[in-house]
């Protein structure tokens, strides 16, 4: 598949994050072209242009905005989610940090086809401390050109946004554990519905979009809903930023349209496997996806293929896992970071996680049982769609393919009281190798 970058386009353009080389690249022309324009027939050419979003559930943007009520009692909030705390996920921070100016004039645009937008917040986790600053100098930037601010252009559109930094929760990312946390109270998710859409932020119809999402409005608005549809498969639009880490030699944020092949992009494009070894797995969609095996990997990465395959794309994280990486180790480092991201607010998800971690404890441990397997099965089918929010669904992913995938290496955990023998000789090696 040829590279034909959208969303990095101008990333290497020197000075990209001032405003006025933005405008030099064709930025805030489509805000402009937008301002000319009926907010409906703009929310019209975004379900055109078939984009979804990007933060995980890949829900049609266009269909979202659409669900905000007309002349609600309460002004509508946008909300961009910068989160970013999937593991395995690191393409949102690109944006900001290369191209501020890109997401801001995406959110100008989007509050203006919502309606009765006057406020977005980008809630950015805190670790991000860097993309935070980045965007606040943006931001005071684009005010001084009149981009935010009252009567915007001379229209009736006053719009402003603020920077809100998260502390460090992933549950803040999903939609209503974050409006929670905007409105300053500890970051819980919400029973739905009532959707975000409907009653939101300070109970006003509340839209929440990825950074990414946003990102890929003013090219929608610029170039129009079919170009965005030349990218990928009528019901997969558009150009994809994919997260790659772990095992290849070459590790990092690339952009390829939507549906790029998993197998081409870590052998052709990401430099092979690290060290040449052999393949074991592959987390297609950040640390909640299910695993897939090696000999799965011949796949267009796109929601729907990705999910005929038995995971899911989500935040488009690949992590890669080679055969020096213990299948049941990997599970135990993402089974503890469920059970400590647990909101706890719901039984399942909160006694749940902590059991599958004590239960991968004792297999690291060599304590482990015969049954254990089977009873990690048991476990996360007693917190798979039982808990209030989708962070339960999250933390069985991983589990249940491995489960079923690698059961040998549970059963040689069991019966050895240890990690394969191969991962071991690696283990061994890469400490002689740090040693040095
Ligand atoms: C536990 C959990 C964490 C999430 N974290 C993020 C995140 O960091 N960033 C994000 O955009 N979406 C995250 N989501 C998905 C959001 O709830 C929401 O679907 C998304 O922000 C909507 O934007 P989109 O329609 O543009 O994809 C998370 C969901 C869950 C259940
Ligand atoms: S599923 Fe987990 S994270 Fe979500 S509300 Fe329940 S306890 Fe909290």
């Amino acid at each position: 598949m040829g590279i034909k970058r959208v969303l990095t386009k101008d990333f290497a353009t020197e000075n990209l994050r001032q405003v006025s080389v933005y405008e030099r690249t064709g930025g805030y022309t489509g805000f402009k072209k937008a301002l000319e324009m009926q907010p409906d027939d703009l929310v019209e050419l975004v379900k055109k242009s078939g984009l979804r979003g990007r933060g995980g559930a890949g829900f049609p943007t266009g269909n979202k905005w659409s669900f905000v009520p007309k002349n609600a009692p309460r002004p509508t909030y946008l909300l961009c989610n910068a989160d970013e705390s999937e593991p395995g996920t690191f393409k949102d921070r690109v944006i900001i940090e290369k191209d501020p100016h890109l997401l801001i004039e995406g959110m100008i645009i989007s509050a203006f086809a919502i309606g009765s937008c006057p406020m977005a917040y980008i809630y950015i986790r805190g670790e991000f401390y860097y993309g935070a600053t980045v965007l606040d100098a943006a931001l005071e930037e684009a005010r001084a050109k009149g981009f935010l601010g009252k009567g915007i252009f001379g229209s009736s559109f006053d719009f402003d946004i603020t920077v809100h930094r998260g502390a460090g929760a992933y549950i803040c990312g999903e939609e209503t554990g974050l409006i929670e946390s905007v409105e300053g109270h500890r970051g819980q998710p919400r029973v739905k519905p009532p959707f975000p859409a409907v009653v939101g932020v300070f109970g006003g119809p509340t839209v929440v979009n990825n950074v990414e999402t946003l990102a890929c409005v003013p090219f929608i608005i610029n170039k129009g809903a079919e170009w965005f549809k030349s990218f990928g498969t009528p019901k997969n639009t558009g150009p994809k930023l994919y997260c790659v880490s772990g095992s290849v030699k070459k590790p990092g944020v690339y952009e390829f349209p939507m549906g790029m092949n998993l197998k081409e992009l870590i052998y052709d494009h990401c430099g092979g496997i690290t060290g040449d070894r052999k393949l074991k797995a592959v987390i297609p969609g950040g640390a909640s996806a299910p695993m897939l095996t090696a000999d799965e990997i011949d796949l267009p990465l796109n929601f729907d293929a990705v999910m005929k395959a038995g995971s899911m794309l989500g935040s488009a994280g690949i992590i890669v896992l080679d055969e020096s990486v213990c299948i049941v180790d990997a599970v135990w480092r993402l089974a503890k970071f469920f059970a400590h991201e647990s909101c706890g607010q719901c039984t399942p998800c909160r006694e749940g996680t902590n059991w599958m971690e004590s239960v991968l404890d004792r297999l690291e441990r060599g304590e482990g049982r015969p049954q254990d397997a089977d009873l990690l099965l048991d476990m996360s089918d007693n917190i798979g769609g039982k808990s209030l929010c989708a962070l339960g669904d999250a933390a069985i992913g991983p589990v249940i393919s491995s489960v079923k995938k690698f059961r040998d290496e549970y059963l040689h955990h069991v019966t050895h009281k240890s990690c394969l023998p191969e991962t071991k000789r690696y283990r061994r090696l890469d400490m002689a190798v740090a040693a040095h």
